[in-house]
Formats: C-alpha cells, structure tokens, sequence
C-alpha cells in the first residue's frame, strides 16, 4: 500500500473544514521567519493515518515552509526505520522522524540528533506534558524529540450489525470472547480479523498477557522482563489462551496489514480486531461513527488498564540554517493545541499535551483520556513492548520472532516458546 500525497490531501481537506481553519489560524498567527524545508520521515500510509500526517503538513505550508514527504509503507513501522538508518549513515538525515520510546535514547547516543531546547523551555513543556512522556523526550535533560499523542493499545473493534445478525454478546472476558468467536464461526463468519505480522502478532500477545496476566503481570514480563514471569504457570495460561485465538482468524491473514484487517471489520467481513486506536483512524475515515457502525470497548479483561504508545518525531541535526528554523517550527506546531487537537482527532489517538478540551472528540477518544489519567494514579499504565515503548528494539525484535514462531508452529510448545522468550528477552 502507497500514499498517494495528492489523494491524501484532497481526502483531508474534503473532510475537515478544520483543516481549513487551521490552515488560516497558523498563516495569519505564525508567518515564517526564514522559510525552509522540512523532510518527515513516517509510516502513516493508511487512510486514517495519511488524514492525520496531511495535518502536520499543513500547519507546516502554512508556516511557510516546504514539505518534503519521506513515508515509508509498512505498518508498525518496521521497513521506515530500516530505510532511516541508511538514511543517517549516509550523512543525509531527515529533519525529524517517526522515532518513539527507548530507540529515542539509542539514536541520540548516536550524536545525530539535535537539542530542541530553546523551543521547549520557550513553550513549557515540562508543565504542558506528563512527566512520564517528557522524560522519554529528553536526553541528559535536553529535548530531542517532541510528542504527538496517546494511543492506546488494548481496544476490542466491533462490528455491531454482524453480532447482531449472529445474536452474539459484545464480549468483556475471555470466556465472552470465545463464546462469542464460536457463536460467529458457527455463523460462517470471521470472527477476529488478524494481520500475521510479527509486531501484530506481537500485539495481540501483550494485549492477551494484560487481560490473561493483569497488569503487575505485564509489567514484571514486559517492562522489567524478569524470567520468573516470561517462564511461569501465568504465562503458559497467556500463550495457551493466545493460540486458542487463531483458529477464529483466517487462512489469509498470514502477512496483512493491519488497516486491511480493519477494512474486514468495517465492511462486515469479520466481526471483531483486536488493535490499537490507529484502528479507530480507519473507521473514521470512511465516515463511520462509534456506537453506530463500530463499537469500541476494551480488549477483554483489561477495562481499568491502559497499554501505551506515544508517536514522536526525533529531531535530526541539519546543517541549513533555514532549515533548523523550519525543525524548530515543526516542533512548536505539533505541540501547539490547535494542532493536537487536528491531528488526534483524525489519528484514533488522543492528544499528549495535557489540560485540553476533549469535547470536539468522540465517546472512544473520551473514554482513553479518561483511562489513560486513571491508570495513571493506579500504577496501570503500561508501555507496549510490541510498539517501540518498553524494551531496546534489539529485545523487541527477538521477542517478535519467537512470538510469531510459536502462534504460526503447531509443533512449538508453550514450554518452548517461555524458554525462548527468555532468551529474547536477554539480548544486548
Ligand atoms: C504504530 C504507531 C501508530 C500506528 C501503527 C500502525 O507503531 O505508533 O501511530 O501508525 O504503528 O501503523
């Protein structure tokens, strides 16, 4: 799947008259000091995903500066980052790109990205987000990335008309889930739409282990990686109610992208997915509301919990001068409200930047923020180990393979898969 940037603006500006007022907003209140380009490397190519990174190219136009699209197709991100670190090792960077999490910290060690300082302390970052997202947007104290929203992970998307035509319950436990999957089976219905990707795979394994596990679960077997729980009874009940999943998907999931697996929810092919709120991106896109066309409610089990991916963009150092100005405006526009706000509200996400108004947003958008401050407080708010936010991409990537291994074999064990798990978990 490409982005066509031509459609993707006309599909943007055609839907949101907002982007219009932004547009306008961000020319009469900002003009550019020194107009530059700006070159953005991400991955958001899918319909949702291309209205929300037309938002970001706006506010840029509209600073005056020139947008150079760097997208690079495949979702979760996994091809983008290949092509970045030739990128850099060739001495051509990018001004700012996709980077989140802990790989925040590795690429700066690398002294290729820049302070963005004089920005933040001109902006008050510190008071404007919480310290857990500012933290991770700081390298020995300085600022080199800057946030662009929440998502959250461990979301349930329904297709109400296929339950309803089925007769099945919107499931809240595991239990549900698969009475629900046997229900719509029986139907001739697809009854969980997968993309057999590794870091989908991986998805769908931290979600079960956050609803199977709880959330001190997940954390000593994601976040702190300890080998008493990646290897224990609560992690071989994970894997064993992961595996009785698969047989609710379908044979051609192996390989699809996770939009296209949205795409089956939206048209009634299957009933269900189990993905982040990029997924919410999609529905909207084509003009499908909550509560209406789809129903989003929490992955079984994990109703007071909250798995985390907070999408940034890095800032590489540049040579132009012009250029550092336009880095420097990119920053401040993403930060910027109107910008939150225009940009969530197409991405699934909600804003990063605290104490804004969420009545522009839906009741899926509404029920996040209001989670997300929730687990906060509860120690329930965790990073997702399959999206960038918990582990050095080296522990992800092993983690990816034995995961995607063990949920493709009919031959590995649980036992194995634990040992294995392990292992991953221990790389450098
Ligand atoms: C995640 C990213 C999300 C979304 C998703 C699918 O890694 O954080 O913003 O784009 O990939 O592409």
């Amino acid at each position: 799947m490409k982005l066509n940037p031509a459609r993707a603006q006309r599909l943007a500006v055609s839907r949101s008259g907002l982007l219009g007022a932004l547009l306008l907003t961000l020319a009469t209140a900002l003009p550019a000091a020194r107009a530059g380009e700006i070159e953005v490397l991400h991955w958001w190519t899918s319909g949702g995903e291309a209205r929300a990174a037309q938002a970001l190219k706006a506010s840029m136009q509209a600073k005056g500066h020139s947008w150079k699209d760097f997208a690079v197709a495949g979702s979760g991100g996994d091809s983008a980052i290949t092509v970045l670190r030739s990128r850099v090792v060739s001495g051509n960077a990018p001004a700012a790109a996709q980077i989140k999490g802990p790989s925040l910290q590795a690429w700066a060690r690398e002294g290729v990205l820049t302070s963005i300082n004089e920005v933040a302390r001109a902006e008050r970052w510190d008071d404007l987000l919480p310290q857990v997202v500012s933290d991770q947007m700081k390298y020995r104290g300085d600022y080199i990335a800057v946030p662009v929203n929440v998502h959250r992970v461990n979301w349930l998307w329904v297709n109400p008309a296929v339950f309803a035509r089925v007769g099945a319950k919107v499931p809240s436990s595991w239990d549900e889930f698969f009475a629900a999957a046997e229900t719509l089976k029986k139907a001739g219905v697809i009854a969980l739409a997968h993309g057999g990707q590794s870091w989908q795979d991986l998805t769908l394994l931290e979600t079960v282990t956050l609803g199977v596990g709880g959330a001190e679960f997940y954390r000593q077997a994601f976040v702190l990686r300890e080998a008493s729980a990646l290897n224990s009874p609560t992690m071989d009940k994970v894997l064993s109610t992961y595996k009785r999943i698969k047989p609710f998907t379908d044979r051609n999931a192996p390989g699809r992208d996770w939009n296209l697996a949205t795409a089956m929810v939206i048209k009634g092919e299957a009933a269900m997915q189990l993905m982040g709120d990029w997924a919410k991106g999609e529905f909207l896109a084509v003009g499908s509301q909550p509560g209406k066309g789809f129903i989003c409610t929490p992955a079984p089990g994990t109703a007071k919990s909250f798995i985390f991916v907070v999408d940034s963009f890095a800032m590489f150092k540049l040579k132009s001068p012009a250029n550092s100005a336009a880095q420097k405006d990119l920053a401040s526009a993403v930060m910027s409200p109107e910008f939150q706000e225009a940009f969530n509200l197409s991405k699934g996400s909600i804003p990063v930047r605290l104490g804004m108004k969420m009545d522009r947003f839906d009741d899926c958008a509404k029920a996040s923020a209001q989670e997300f401050s929730t687990a906060a407080k509860q120690a329930s708010l965790l990073p997702s180990i399959a999206n960038g936010m918990a582990a050095p991409s080296s522990i992800e990537w092993a983690l990816k393979d034995v995961v995607s291994q063990f949920w493709n074999s009919d031959k590995m064990s649980t036992a194995e898969a634990m040992k294995r798990m392990v292992e991953a978990s221990r790389r450098q």
